[in-house]
């Protein structure tokens, strides 16, 4: 990676933006990973399929939905503290983001990071490559002080890249709860991996959302409007496009479920009847039974001890945490455990 030039702002937005696909499989998997769940005893798709640049963008509109608190909650914990999280990372950090997806949060970070020192470094790490380029641009149009290297990668092939950085100090970001789209074990896993690319001076923002209501969290993750059923059925659509699939997407409903013991809302493609849908380049036929459930996503849910646990196991350490004023969601701020 290039270091920052002394004055960002003399160079071009061309000039300031460096796009790295770091992961070449992704296309490739999605058929064998879609034959995989749909001849599985229990149908399942990987949740990391629903961020095409149509669902990108549907996400974006569950952000906005008066039943999906999560990205509100963190947005005004970010908006009371960034000074105090800017001044918590070394002078010309780099400000590295897991699954920056629109990265409109992030400007708050980057305004009061910008506010210390100039220029900034910021590394986008998203799966979607078209969300990347696209919020890059917007970015860039917005802030001569910044300097991008944008990474389409999956989080894996991501951290890859980041240990080979590992000399450049930096603040990541994994905002949006999207730890909790990892079962715990996992999610312990992955934030030693993130650990492990960080030296003593870094440090990693996690938002991470709390166990509550079953009302309040089912309607998070199945709203009135309909966007999030959208959102999840998009996943049907992709395969008809792609792989030349006949899925009616009339036949199948979104079902969100808090699973109360595991801490965690469980989402599913659900067939209203008994059916047949067949995948023309995969050659393959699947019967659907009425009330059968295609498993898409869970969304685990932590308690306070809950945190505390996972980053233990990571090896880090919690400075602080953060909650919104309804205490709702949660902002930690980790450090690497001292050896
Ligand atoms: N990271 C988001 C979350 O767990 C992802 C998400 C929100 C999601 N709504 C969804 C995934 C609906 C699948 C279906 O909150």
């Amino acid at each position: 990676m290039r270091r920052p030039a002394a004055s960002a702002s003399a160079l071009s937005e061309d000039e300031r933006l460096t796009l790295v696909e770091a992961d070449r499989r992704l296309r490739d998997d999605f058929a064998s990973d879609v034959r995989a769940g749909l001849t599985a005893v229990n149908k399942t798709l990987p949740c990391r399929y629903l961020y095409d640049a149509a669902g990108s963008h549907l996400f974006e509109a569950i952000c906005d939905l008066p039943e999906y608190y999560l990205t509100r909650a963190e947005l005004s914990i970010l908006a009371e503290r960034a000074d105090e999280i800017a001044a918590t990372a070394v002078d010309g950090a780099a400000l590295v983001e897991l699954g920056s997806g629109s990265a409109t949060k992030t400007r708050i970070l980057i305004d009061a990071m910008l506010r210390r020192s100039k220029p900034l470094r910021y590394v986008p790490i998203d799966i979607s490559r078209s969300m990347l380029e696209e919020s890059s641009r917007a970015l860039l149009a917005d802030y001569d002080d910044l300097e991008i290297t944008a990474v389409a990668a999956e989080y894996r092939a991501g951290l890859r890249l980041l240990r080979r950085e590992r000399e450049m100090r930096k603040l990541i970001l994994w905002l949006g709860s999207n730890v909790g789209n990892f079962g715990r074990r996992d999610a312990a896993k992955f934030l030693a991996g993130v650990r492990a690319t960080m030296a003593p001076g870094d440090r990693l923002l996690v938002g991470i959302d709390l166990r509550k209501s079953r009302e309040v969290l089912e309607a998070a993750y199945d709203d009135a409007a309909g966007v999030t059923g959208r959102f999840n059925l998009n996943l049907l659509q992709r395969i008809n496009r792609e792989l030349g699939g006949d899925f009616d997407l009339g036949a199948f409903r979104h079902r969100a479920r808090w699973n109360e013991r595991l801490g965690r809302v469980e989402m599913r493609i659900v067939s209203q009847a008994r059916q047949r849908v067949t995948v023309a380049q995969l050659d393959l036929d699947v019967v659907f039974e009425a009330g059968e459930g295609i498993y898409t996503e869970s969304s685990y849910k932590y308690s306070p001890d809950e945190i505390d646990r996972l980053a233990r196991a990571a090896g880090l350490v919690i400075e602080e945490r953060w909650l919104d004023a309804k205490e709702r969601y949660s902002l930690n701020r980790m450090a690497p455990q001292s050896a």
